[in-house]
């Protein structure tokens, strides 16, 4: 059995723990959840905490790695926050290079058990239907990066005041959507996970849930097409991800799709718990 968390922004704890009348909350907030019993596998979605606080990462991850057999890690957008991001893959893999069974998945994918996973962050399509482009002759600049990113740096960068450009997503996102294209061809049991949703649909659906119509979909999603998924039976393909502050899971074309979010400190938070989830066969 697999199990599934993400967007525990565990940063946001620290931020608010002063304030007396948040300190309830906060220590709910900073709970993590208990693994349930069958969970061989525990899929992190991203979004856990910001990297820089690498003391967290590491305690956070040292929990995982104790309570499961498995843990795949992938990092979502806040994962880079106030870093450079040319530096944050290198400072995550430090901190999971001390737990032999967490592995942190960038484009690439392990077999587990029979069952192949596939992990990215995926980033964005931003660039979807030349809506840079449109924006560039508008009130855009090549600075002007979805709100989920604005805070990362990019220090290789030139002309963007070392600020993650539109563009650098874009290539991101191109860059995965072309290795899950090759994961693909792969025989078998597989999961994709990502951070950002995988299809379109996926956000335009939750979108009145939370009733964040001012959001673009393209800055929630990574824009992978469903027909190039057609010739995969249904039973064999799952889908799940973070990043969009939904709970649960859905359905595209068949395929199944999780996720299992806690949350900002903003939002109305439940009791966390891990999502479980098999393959039907
Ligand atoms: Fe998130
Ligand atoms: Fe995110």
């Amino acid at each position: 059995m697999f199990g599934l968390i993400s967007d525990c922004h565990l940063e946001e704890v620290k931020y608010y723990f002063s304030k007396r009348n948040t300190r309830k909350h906060c220590e709910k907030i900073a709970t993590l959840p208990v693994i349930p019993e069958g969970v061989k596998t525990l899929l992190i979605g991203g979004d856990l905490c910001e990297a820089r606080d690498t003391e967290l990462l590491e305690k956070t991850l040292g929990y995982f790695s104790n309570e499961c057999e498995n843990v795949i890690y992938i990092d979502g957008n806040h994962e880079f926050w106030k870093e450079d991001i040319t530096k944050v893959k290198a400072k995550i893999q430090n901190v999971v290079d001390k737990f032999d069974n967490v592995h942190y998945l960038n484009n690439n994918w392990i077999e587990i058990d029979g069952v192949k996973i596939f992990g990215t962050n995926g980033w964005c399509d931003y660039g979807k239907d030349g809506g840079v482009i449109s924006e560039l002759n508008n009130i855009y600049t090549t600075m002007k990066v979805p709100a989920d990113c604005r805070k990362i740096k990019d220090l290789s960068a030139t002309g963007t005041g070392c600020k993650l450009s539109a563009y650098k997503v874009i290539s991101l996102n191109k860059k995965a959507k072309l290795a899950v294209a090759d994961f693909v061809k792969e025989e078998g049991k597989k999961i994709i996970l990502t951070h950002f949703a995988p299809f379109d649909k996926a956000v335009y659906d939750k979108l009145g849930l939370f009733n964040r119509n001012f959001f673009d979909v393209r800055f929630d999603t990574i824009g992978l097409d469903i027909n190039d998924f057609k010739d995969i039976s249904t039973d064999e393909l799952i889908f799940a991800h973070g990043h969009v502050h939904c709970e649960n899971g859905y359905n595209v074309d068949g395929f199944d799709v999780y996720l299992n979010p806690r949350g900002t400190f903003f939002e109305d938070m439940d009791e966390y718990k891990v999502l479980t989830f098999s393959f039907k066969s």
